[in-house]
């Protein structure tokens, strides 16, 4: 049975005091609801890492996820963090390739692959976005764009590297958008998506990959989009924010 992730992505919100107020609630609340359907990840901005492992460790389903790290492995390079300092932190995931990355600060695939890399070989466990715009999308070029963004990302890893590979799909379109993918939408990527890692990895490999869905996933279509027999779980944003909401989605995942 692969694993299903509901991992929450604060982006760059929250202060000290708010996040500590909310990994409590959905600490309390995840040990108190939530049975072992999914696994879930917090992934708060860089300074929160330090202390928010702390409040969960004593919970076996619930990990800490970095929102990015550095292309390089250590050195002159002010402002940036490396995927050894996030291991030290007992961080265990690593978001690579959102598209707020590739967009704003114009992260290009040959830099994803490296930090792809950078973040097996410090044993951390990559989620690794891909997505469309609605431009591209209307053009009927999604599905070459998101194979093109595997196959470049991805591809050039061993068989056992790819197996610690999460992927999340999140078209761009729906991401803060209140406009979710609908389920057709999502599971006919989903299953592109699985076609696309079996043809380089086999069948098996495939089959045992986590897909995450993102974008406007909320508690009220959580359980309809992780119904989709290749959707794994969800890469949540807006919706992580507000612990009931968040684990209400953790619950939705059967
Ligand atoms: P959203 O963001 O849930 O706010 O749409 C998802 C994401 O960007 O990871």
């Amino acid at each position: 049975m692969r694993k299903k992730i509901i991992a929450g992505n604060w982006k760059m919100n929250l202060k000290q005091q708010e996040g500590t107020i909310l990994i409590s609630e959905v600490v309390n609340m995840v040990k108190d609801e939530v049975t072992n359907n999914a696994l879930v990840v917090l992934c708060p901005p860089f300074p929160h890492l330090g202390y928010a492992k702390k409040l969960f460790q004593s919970q076996a389903n619930i990990f800490l996820g970095s929102q990015n790290c550095a292309d390089k492995a250590s050195g002159a390079y002010t402002g940036e963090v490396s995927a050894a300092i996030l291991q030290s932190f007992e961080v265990d995931y690593v978001i690579i390739g959102h598209s707020e990355r590739r967009e704003y600060y114009k992260e290009t695939d040959q830099t994803l692959a490296a930090k792809v890399n950078l973040t097996l070989e410090n044993g951390l466990l990559p989620i690794f976005c891909c997505g469309e715009t609605l431009q591209q999308r209307q053009a009927g070029q999604h599905f070459q764009l998101i194979q093109d963004q595997l196959t470049n990302g991805l591809f050039h890893l061993s068989a056992e590297q790819f197996s610690k590979v999460v992927i999340a799909y999140e078209p761009i379109w729906a991401i803060g958008t209140g406009v979710t993918a609908s389920n057709d939408q999502a599971q006919e990527m989903h299953a592109l998506i699985r076609k696309h890692l079996a043809s380089k990895y086999g069948q098996a490999a495939a089959h045992q990959t986590t897909i995450l869905y993102g974008g406007s996933v909320k508690a009220d279509n959580a359980a309809e989009l992780f119904a989709c027999p290749d959707v794994d779980g969800g890469l949540v944003g807006g919706a992580s924010l507000k612990s009931r909401e968040f684990v209400n989605i953790v619950k939705a995942m059967k």
